[in-house]
């Protein structure tokens, strides 16, 4: 096809996308730079339909750890097609028993029973409810600028009222404390809190990681008081901060951790709820207390199993840490050469983000980078920090040619006058 016509196949796309879909995003992602159609997808690059190269720091906020249409997992779920369907919810099934089997595997400590689901929304909302099943206490304690999903109990877990206001009067019983703080989740505890839940990392916050203090401190907090921890891994999960789990990095083992976005090797959706041997009392005498027909498919399944297969047999998360430590390298100059406008940089292994000094400069920055060839977009709770989550499997020339495109970008922003010009 000519240029011209992928052109106009591109025009017609965006077009149709804000007439049919949703013309207010289609609005922000132009100014953002990233009006987009994803054509060729490969490892840590993605082509724009007209051609344009760049390399993927979204990555649907860590769903793509095992790279785009990695070619191990398109076999996988191609020969599954040869013999299997989604089977059913209800039924038992050798794919949701192996891959059940190799989460209790792989999950920190005695965490043990699954429960399927479709998505990382799903996923928190059924952790929620065998929260509050198992304690019969209400109340769930998360944290400001929280992101969990936009379904029922997720959503009234969020950290951002925005979200939830035009659909108030939300699930009674959640309350939101400051990130990293304990003397305020001390304070929040009630005889009704059920669990206290937090992500390992604040993703759409900002990416925030939890200290080993805070996370060794909620742990104690609950002990002392019959309270359940839920860890939402579903952004940090699966290799990305450089262990397979973040709570890894701390030892602190949660009763309750989710999991989601990676799983599905970004080729076919399915989540999990996984839960101590304890909590399963509630689901023993509530067996469908939770009921997803598309849920822990038997394609999921096989697609799932194939994904922890391939980062534990090629140490994925070992070098999603090498790479995080290279990029490292590349911030700590940036500090210094432009004070003005970057302010921290806070990572774990590859989940990082570059905190600005006010919220133009994410958007900016955004359209700054497409211009340079790197697709990255700011966090969804905080538009003050730049995302920057790429496959785990990028390569050192990769990683290079992204800090390249970063400070090619902020020095375009300091050229059209920094933060003043805003
Ligand atoms: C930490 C976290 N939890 C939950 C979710 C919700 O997952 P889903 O969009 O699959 O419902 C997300 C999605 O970005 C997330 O980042």
């Amino acid at each position: 096809m000519s240029s011209n016509e992928l052109e106009a196949i591109k025009k017609q796309a965006l077009a149709d996308f804000a007439s049919f879909v949703n013309p207010q995003k289609a609005r922000v992602l132009k100014n953002a730079g990233l009006d987009i159609i994803e054509g060729k997808r490969e490892g840590a690059l993605v082509w724009d339909i007209t051609g344009k190269k760049y390399i993927d720091c979204i990555t649907s906020a860590g769903s793509f750890n095992v790279g785009r249409r990695n070619p191990e997992i398109v076999e996988a779920l191609k020969n599954a097609l040869d013999d299997y369907d989604l089977g059913g919810f209800l039924m038992c099934s050798r794919q949701k028993a192996a891959l059940a089997k190799k989460l209790a595997e792989i999950t920190p400590g005695d965490l043990q029973y699954v429960m399927f689901g479709c998505g990382g929304g799903e996923a928190n909302d059924f952790a929620i409810k065998l929260a509050r099943g198992f304690t019969l206490n209400t109340d769930i304690i998360s944290t400001v600028k929280a992101y969990h999903g936009h379904t029922g109990f997720s959503l009234a877990a969020i950290g951002r009222d925005e979200y939830k206001k035009p659909f108030f009067p939300m699930v009674p019983g959640f309350a939101q404390v400051p990130f990293n703080d304990l003397e305020a989740v001390k304070a929040a505890i009630t005889d009704k809190t059920a669990a206290i839940m937090i992500e390992p990392v604040q993703g759409e916050g900002g990416i925030f990681p939890a200290t080993e203090e805070y996370m060794k401190g909620l742990r104690e907090l609950c002990d002392e008081n019959d309270i359940l921890l839920i860890f939402d891994e579903i952004q940090t999960g699966f290799g990305r901060t450089g262990k397979m789990f973040c709570c890894e990095h701390t030892g602190v083992v949660p009763d309750i951790m989710t999991i989601a976005k990676s799983l599905s090797g970004a080729l076919y959706p399915i989540s999990a709820t996984i839960y101590r041997e304890e909590l399963n009392d509630f689901v023993m005498t509530h067996a469908f207390t939770h009921l997803s027909t598309f849920g822990g498919s038997d394609l999921g399944c096989i697609v799932g199993l194939a994904v922890i297969d391939y980062l534990t047999r090629n140490k994925v998360p070992e070098h999603a840490a090498l790479m995080g430590d290279r990029f490292q390298q590349g911030f700590d100059a940036f500090l210094k050469k432009y004070p003005d406008l970057l302010i921290e940089v806070r990572r774990k292994g590859l989940m990082m983000g570059l905190q600005y000094t006010n919220d133009s400069i994410g958007p900016r920055m955004s359209f700054q980078l497409a211009q340079n060839g790197v697709m990255a977009i700011y966090t969804g709770n905080e538009p003050s920090v730049m995302r920057l989550m790429p496959v785990l499997e990028i390569q050192p020339d990769q990683v290079d040619f992204v800090l390249d495109a970063l400070d090619k970008s902020m020095a375009e922003i300091m050229k059209q006058g920094g933060i003043e010009a805003y």
